[in-house]
């Protein structure tokens, strides 16, 4: 066997027994829903297994619709305070209908659930989170700006280097959110920086993709 061909195998085989926890997960979220009183969190982790399985490939990608991607990331990072019991954020959405992205939904999805969850994360009490969305003359213009702490000084020129965090209780694999959402707007031929806000605290993160 070829390298190329063990490596793909190995990620076949990764998503096979994936797929395994996922039934175990789906048939445990199953019996909870018959109790009225965990129906709620049966349904939280049926679309976490979805998310999963998204991510994976398990569900073919559709043309990603900018309000649509931001809809799905807001309730799985809605999810996961409720889940962690973290301070739900208010979303404020200033998203055209109709803007298209380039490429795949779940690359998309990764993105902004990335962004979201960090300022999620870091605030301590309910906070706010807008995304605006406008066409400029160079393309798409993608803003989300959150009202927590901002991004502490030291670490903002190097921050979508992978493993720069300032979590305490790092496991060695903290660090990477932001590297990933660099490499997929780079993929898509665009850019994303990160600042604080001038007036006020808290992280804006802009994201420019030229026009397809
Ligand atoms: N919205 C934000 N507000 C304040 N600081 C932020 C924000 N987003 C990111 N940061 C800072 O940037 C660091 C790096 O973020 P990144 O998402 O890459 O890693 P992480 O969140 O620490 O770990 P991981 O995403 O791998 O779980 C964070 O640890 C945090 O200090
Ligand atoms: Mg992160």
């Amino acid at each position: 066997m070829d390298e190329t061909a063990e490596s793909d195998f190995t990620h076949e085989a990764l998503i096979h027994d994936l797929n395994n926890v996922f039934e175990t997960i789906t048939e445990a979220a199953e019996l909870l829903s018959a109790d009225r009183r965990w129906k709620t969190l049966s349904a939280t982790l049926c679309r976490s297994v979805k998310r999963g399985k998204r991510l994976l490939g398990f569900i073919p990608d559709s043309t990603p619709n900018l309000a649509a991607i931001v809809e799905d990331a807001i309730q799985s990072v809605t999810d996961y305070c409720i889940a962690v019991r973290k301070p739900r954020m208010r979303f404020v959405r200033q998203i055209p209908p109709d803007v298209r992205l380039p490429g795949s939904d779940k690359d998309w999805e990764r993105v902004f659930v990335n962004l979201f969850l960090n300022a999620v994360q870091i605030m301590q009490k309910p906070g706010r989170i807008d995304i605006v969305a406008q066409q400029i003359a160079t393309g798409l213009s993608i803003t989300i700006f959150d009202n927590g702490p901002g991004i502490p000084e030291d670490i903002l020129p190097r921050v979508f280097r992978p493993n720069v965090s300032t979590k305490s209780n790092r496991s060695g694999r903290s660090g990477l959110g932001l590297h990933i959402v660099a490499l997929i707007v780079k993929k898509y031929s665009g850019r994303v920086t990160a600042a604080n806000r001038e007036r006020g605290s808290g992280a804006v993160f802009t994201i420019l993709l030229p026009d397809q």
